[in-house]
Parts: C-alpha cells; sequence; structure tokens
C-alpha cells in the first residue's frame, strides 16, 4: 500500500469559489452561514456530522470525521462566486426559492448581499435557456480563461485566503463529446485561442483553477475537467479534482435500492422514472441539448451497479428510462415517481413505486460543503488528479481511463471512509472480524 501523506495544517482562510451562484450555490453559503451562527444543522454533511470507527469494534474509538482529520473549520470559509446574472446572494437566494425568506434569509441578509458574483464566462450556446449581462468579454475564449486565472488571484489576495478550492455549481452546459482538442495541454490551449466549440465555458474554469493550483469539483453532469488534457495537467501540478454531478434526488434513490436488490440477487426488468421541478435547473435541463448531458450521467448508475453481463439472468433485459418535466409551479420542490418492476424466486414480478418529493438543493448544499473541505484535505496531503474516493457525491463519478466507475454507494462510503482511516495512519476495516471469534 501507498505510504500515508504528511499532511500539512488547516490554517488561515479557505476561499470557496463557485462559478454559478444560483439554487445550490446559495443554498450552500447560506447553510455553513447559518450553522456558524448556530441557528441551522449541518444536516446531510459526512465532514460535520458523521462518526468514523477505528480499530476493532471493542476498542470504541469512534470520533467525528471532522475530529479525526484535520479539515478547515466552517468559520475558516469564505465565498466567491461568477455568474451571468449579476444578482447578489441574497437576491438570488429568493430568486431560487429553496429557503423559507423570513426564517433563514433575513437573519443573515448583510452576509448573503456581501458576495455578489463576479463576471461569468459565459456562452448562451452551451447554456440555450439563460441569458445576463454579467459577462467578460475577450477576443477568444484563452483571453477569458487568463481573465479567471486573474479573478482567482485577486480574490486571494483580496480575501487574504491560505488556499482557495472550486467547485462548479453553473447549469447543465450542452452535451459534448471528448475530441482531439481535449487530449493534451497543448491542443486544449490551441483550441481556446482558436475559439473551438468544443471549448465549453465549464472548461475555462476547470483549466484556471488547475492552472492556479486550485482544486476542482465539478457537480454538473458536462465534461469539464473530465477529459484528458486537464486530468493530467492536474496531476503534473499536484491538484486534485473530482466530478461528475452531483449526486441527490432520483439518482440518490437509485444508488441506494439498486445495491440491495442485487445483493439480495432479485431480479429488475423496468425501471422507469420521472420527475416534475420547476426551477431555473429545471428550465436550463428542458433544452434537449442539456438534457442529453444530463440523461446520460443518470442512465449510466445502474448499469454499473446491476453488472447485466455478469448476471443475464437478473439484468440483461432491464428496461431504464429517465423523463425529466419542467413544471414551474413546482419550484425547487421537486417530485420524482419510480417504478420499479422486480422479479424473485422462479421469476415472480413484483412492483416497487418509490414518490420523492425532494428539495433538490437542500440533498446537493452538504455535498458541496464536503467537497470543498475534502479537496482541500487532499490538496494538503498532496495527492492529486481524480479523487475516486470522493465518488460518493457524484452521479457519474470521473475514473483513471480502463477503469469502470463504482457507483454502489455503500461501497463507495466505505472507500471514503477506508481513505481517511489511510491518511491518519488507522488500519483499513475489512469486516473480516473472525478474530473476535478466537
Ligand atoms: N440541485 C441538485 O440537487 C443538483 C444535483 C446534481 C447536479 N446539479 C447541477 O448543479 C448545477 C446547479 O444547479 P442549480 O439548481 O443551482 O441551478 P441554477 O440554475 O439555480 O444555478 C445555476 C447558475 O449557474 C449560472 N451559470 C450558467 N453558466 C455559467 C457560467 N458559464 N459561469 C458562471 N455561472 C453560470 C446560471 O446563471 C445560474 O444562476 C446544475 O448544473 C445542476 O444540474 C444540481
Amino acid at each position: 500500500m501507498t505510504e500515508r501523506p504528511d499532511i500539512r495544517p488547516a490554517e488561515g482562510k479557505l476561499g470557496v469559489l463557485l462559478p454559478g451562484f444560483g439554487a445550490v450555490a446559495t443554498t450552500f453559503v447560506a447553510g455553513v452561514e447559518a450553522v456558524r451562527q448556530g441557528i441551522a444543522k449541518p444536516v446531510g454533511s459526512l465532514s460535520q456530522m458523521q462518526t468514523i470507527r477505528l480499530g476493532k469494534r471493542t476498542e470504541d474509538r469512534t470520533p467525528l470525521i471532522k475530529d479525526f482529520v484535520p479539515l478547515a473549520a466552517l468559520d475558516q470559509l469564505v465565498f466567491g462566486a461568477w455568474d451571468p446574472i449579476p444578482d447578489d446572494g441574497y437576491a438570488s437566494a429568493v430568486n431560487a426559492g429553496v429557503l423559507n425568506r423570513h426564517e433563514h434569509l433575513e437573519p443573515i441578509r448583510g452576509f448573503l448581499e456581501s458576495i455578489e458574483p463576479m463576471p461569468a464566462a459565459f456562452d448562451t450556446e452551451y447554456v440555450k435557456k439563460l441569458d445576463g449581462p454579467n459577462v467578460k468579454r475577450a477576443a477568444n475564449k484563452k483571453e477569458l480563461a487568463e481573465q479567471i486565472r486573474e479573478d482567482i488571484r485577486s480574490f486571494r489576495e483580496t480575501h487574504g485566503c491560505q488556499r482557495l478550492v472550486m467547485v462548479w455549481c453553473g447549469s447543465t452546459e450542452i452535451f459534448l463529446r471528448g475530441g482531439p482538442q481535449h487530449e493534451t495541454l497543448q491542443a486544449f490551449e490551441a483550441a481556446m485561442e482558436a475559439n473551438d466549440p468544443s471549448i465549453a465555458p465549464s472548461m475555462l474554469y476547470a483549466y484556471a483553477a488547475i492552472m492556479e493550483g486550485v482544486p476542482y469539483a465539478n457537480g454538473a453532469p458536462n465534461l469539464s475537467a473530465d477529459i484528458p488534457a486537464l486530468e493530467r495537467a492536474a496531476v503534473e501540478r499536484g491538484v486534485p479534482i473530482g466530478g461528475k454531478d452531483f449526486k441527490t434526488g432520483q439518482t440518490l434513490m437509485k444508488t441506494i435500492l439498486a445495491p440491495g436488490f442485487k445483493t439480495r440477487m432479485i431480479g429488475v426488468n423496468g425501471w422507469f422514472s420521472t420527475n416534475i421541478l420547476g426551477n431555473r435547473d429545471g428550465e436550463v435541463l428542458d433544452d434537449p441539448a442539456s438534457f442529453k448531458t444530463k440523461e446520460e450521467s443518470k442512465l449510466g448508475v445502474l448499469e454499473h451497479i446491476l453488472q447485466p453481463n455478469m448476471y443475464p439472468d437478473l439484468y440483461e433485459d432491464l428496461y431504464h428510462k429517465v423523463r425529466i418535466n419542467y413544471y414551474p409551479p413546482r419550484g425547487d420542490n421537486k417530485e420524482g415517481w419510480d417504478n420499479i418492476d422486480i422479479f424473485g424466486w422462479m421469476g415472480y414480478p413484483m412492483q416497487i413505486k418509490v414518490d420523492f418529493l425532494c428539495r433538490d438543493s437542500i440533498l446537493a448544499a452538504p455535498i458541496v460543503l464536503d467537497l470543498a473541505l475534502f479537496l482541500d484535505l487532499a490538496h494538503r496531503a498532496g495527492m492529486s488528479g481524480i479523487q475516486e474516493w470522493l465518488s460518493f457525491y457524484f452521479k457519474s463519478p470521473q475514473t483513471a481511463p480502463g477503469l469502470y466507475p463504482e457507483h454502489d454507494i455503500f461501497i463507495q462510503h466505505m472507500k471514503l471512509k477506508n481513505t481517511l482511516r489511510w491518511m491518519m495512519g488507522e488500519e483499513q476495516i475489512t469486516h473480516l472480524g473472525l478474530d473476535y471469534y478466537e
């Protein structure tokens, strides 16, 4: 096994930079501030609330993760954002309609108003349903990326940050496939200069972050840093990265239920998922090109968990369908229905119906927090490139070339905790446990 790393202490301020300052990003920053002020609890965050077992079950050592690994504390966090829509944090949170205005936004209004988004590297070609005036202008995409790098440097300076991390909370961009422009850094930079359409705005932020030594996570399903040029640049520059697409809502449910079926060798021959949602994200996903990016991200999950090639009798005929319907009256409070056709002993059919009245941004906000804190930890531990141990948080986890992604949330969870144990020089927990009976 690789030797455990030395971890630099979490001293000073940690700047959390957010391209995209909509529902998820504002719910995240408002929540952190509410926790700091003692008016809310960080529910859903492993880094803040979960314990970790160390050693044998008889040792009774189960510290909180935040007391076990040296994470930045919440009061060390400062926030920056970019968005083509110029709304400050308060106006954007009110518009998103996730948090109760009187109970949770008014008490921290001044704090939220103090975060004003920087002009975005934005192009409506990649998010067709949106537009806004708060945008950067430049002769080409390389210059736009240089402007983002300049923003990063001046944010670090102005806020006196020791370290920074960036989490993409921007809209889902249109579907793009990786091509030769994404293979090497040289080709990527040339493509930026040539304004090549294969370079989406989210890639400019990822590039800027990596070049500035800032860890980068992608909360949306678009490629962004999931291309060989940027993956290699991240390794070469000692920058940890992770993606893609926050695992919330219906897909979270899938990755909880499907491993259960497979564990018990229960067959599945149909899984129909449909959603209604009415927030800005829903409006963006109403565009077929953005939906295609999301659909690819959502569809891969069952295939990887159920492994139909290994279990053809149980999963070969699985019909999987995902629908997202933009329905404004619901706002951020989406509703997701799943009809799951399963079968048991001798092939007898059964059905499960799930009706999840979900609040997407409420599920996503703690993921942003954990990713920011864990990526910063990984950076201080000298880890770089794709951080597979953070797959727990993503719908389509990035992996090394040739590796299939692990989607089972329970395996992902064990991997995350074993990585933390490894970082701190604690034994891996294998659950063998024979010695208890010797
Ligand atoms: N809410 C969830 O549970 C969840 C789960 C998984 C993934 N996501 C993804 O997270 C992202 C954010 O979701 P949301 O609900 O906050 O959406 P949102 O529409 O409320 O916010 C996204 C913001 O990004 C901005 N934006 C778009 N392109 C940009 C660019 N190039 N630079 C800077 N800002 C840009 C938009 O103006 C918008 O304000 C979406 O891509 C969504 O698909 C959300």
